[in-house]
């Protein structure tokens, strides 16, 4: 039976993603009504800057004064798209105290505040929903919140973002040194003015965080979320990862230990066969790779950005917000029961590719063997050339690991940068997906 008395929906924030979510709600209006078994209005749109000329959008409904929309008693659920931590935080609690359940978008906010936030939204009997703030467009929040929620994630490795992967892909395809592919990425608008948010790590940290919480039913903060940004890889580290039989990806993983009382969370470039699914992730697109006990190994892939896919992950949590209100309940919570805590980066077990650039001398090798040695990492295998651009006495050195502590390698570095012979440590990459 459909009701006849609309559901209202604040909008707040009307910038790429909120205009399409905007038209969407217009155009699809009956569908989302038979839906929901309600009809939804677009009650008002709260935006900085009034005068801009929005399609579509009746310019009744347009207010700078959020707070006032919120305040004003007739709102159902409001959707924050503002992005960032103020106002945007301000106002989802304004929501839930005048009884609106919100959807965001906002990763930043959720990775800093989504304890306090949850917590909030349970208080006063509300939803807090935010598939739009991962991954945009890929369905991920509510199959690990709701789907997989009998089974037991133990690891998760993602591509979360889309720009830094259109950047690899193409050094990877062209040869192109960092710079050069950044330029292309931000010519074709897939990089920002100032990319540092993408390419130091900080947006992929951000979903990291998230998406640990939910994976294994802890909270992870953004502080939590080891991170390395990608400017550092080379057209000579894809060299290596091809000669490898591998490319390099920038990779958000969350791990459970082995003895699982213990999570970790990281973010970084990482060479990964070409094997794994992740590697034939092109262009900007993103795909997250989740195993489970019971399920198995799951992926999920789609656009990661943009207005209309993001918008689509936001109106489905609309969808489900207001079938959610009807129905006189809410959807699932905050579930962090497990309180088990996030090691550090130290602590993460994986494999490594060394380049060293070393005097090509006798003894060298056995120096640098014994280094690693002495260190507890265990060497795979090792490759030693003349360097690419003929130093004469100097070569090459190539060292993959077996699996060790990330503190072991640390410290093995640290002691080959003081070996005499040691000219230098070209790259130190992370070998994953193995
Ligand atoms: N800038 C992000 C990306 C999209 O490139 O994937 C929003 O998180």
């Amino acid at each position: 039976m459909m009701r006849t008395r609309p559901l209202k929906v604040a909008l707040l924030g009307c910038g790429v993603v909120g205009s399409e979510v905007a038209r969407i709600m217009t155009t699809h209006a009956d569908d989302l009504a038979a839906r929901i078994g309600a009809p939804v209005e677009l009650a008002g749109v709260a935006v900085r800057r009034p005068s801009k000329v929005r399609e579509g959008i009746d310019p009744a409904l347009i207010t700078t004064d959020a707070t006032a929309l919120l305040k004003r008693g007739d709102i159902d659920v409001a959707i924050e798209v503002i992005g960032g931590i103020e106002p945007a935080r301000t106002l989802i609690t304004t929501a839930f105290e005048n009884g609106i359940s919100v959807v965001s978008a906002n990763k930043a906010l959720l990775a800093q505040d989504g304890a306090a936030l949850h917590a909030a939204a349970d208080a006063h009997g509300r939803d807090l929903y935010y598939e739009a703030a991962v991954a945009g467009a890929i369905p991920l929040v509510r199959p690990m919140r709701e789907s997989l929620a009998g089974d037991k994630i133990n690891r998760v490795m993602g591509i979360v973002n889309g720009t830094t992967n259109f950047i690899l892909d193409k050094m990877d395809s062209t040869g192109a040194g960092y710079q050069e592919a950044l330029d292309e990425a931000t010519a074709l608008g897939y990089a920002e003015a100032d990319p540092t948010a993408d390419v130091e790590g900080y947006d992929a940290a951000a979903k990291a965080a998230i998406l640990a919480g939910i994976a294994f039913h802890t909270r992870v903060h953004l502080d939590d979320v080891y991170r390395e940004g990608m400017t550092e890889v080379s057209a000579a580290d894809f060299a290596s990862a091809k000669r490898m039989g591998c490319t390099i990806k920038l990779l958000a993983i969350l791990e459970r230990a082995a003895d699982g009382q213990s999570v970790t969370a990281r973010v970084h470039p990482a060479m990964i066969p070409l094997s794994h699914p992740l590697a034939s992730v092109r262009e900007a697109y993103n795909a997250v790779f989740v195993e489970a006990e019971a399920a198995g190994r799951l992926m999920f892939y789609g656009p990661g950005a943009g207005g209309s896919p993001t918008a689509s992950a936001v109106l489905g949590d609309l969808v489900a917000v207001c079938r959610n209100k009807l129905a006189e309940v809410t959807g699932p919570g905050e579930s962090a029961y497990t309180r088990l805590p996030v090691s550090t980066m130290g602590e993460v077990v994986t494999r490594y590719h060394i380049s060293l650039d070393v005097a090509d001398k006798p003894g060298v090798l056995a120096q640098v063997a014994t280094t690693f040695a002495e260190h507890g990492v265990s060497i795979d295998t090792v490759r030693q050339q003349g360097r690419p651009d003929g130093v004469g006495n100097e070569a090459s050195l190539v060292v993959v690991t077996h699996r060790a502590p990330d503190a072991a390698l640390s410290g093995t570095v640290e002691a080959l940068r003081k070996l005499d012979t040691v000219r230098g440590v070209a790259s130190i990459m992370r070998v994953e997906g193995e």
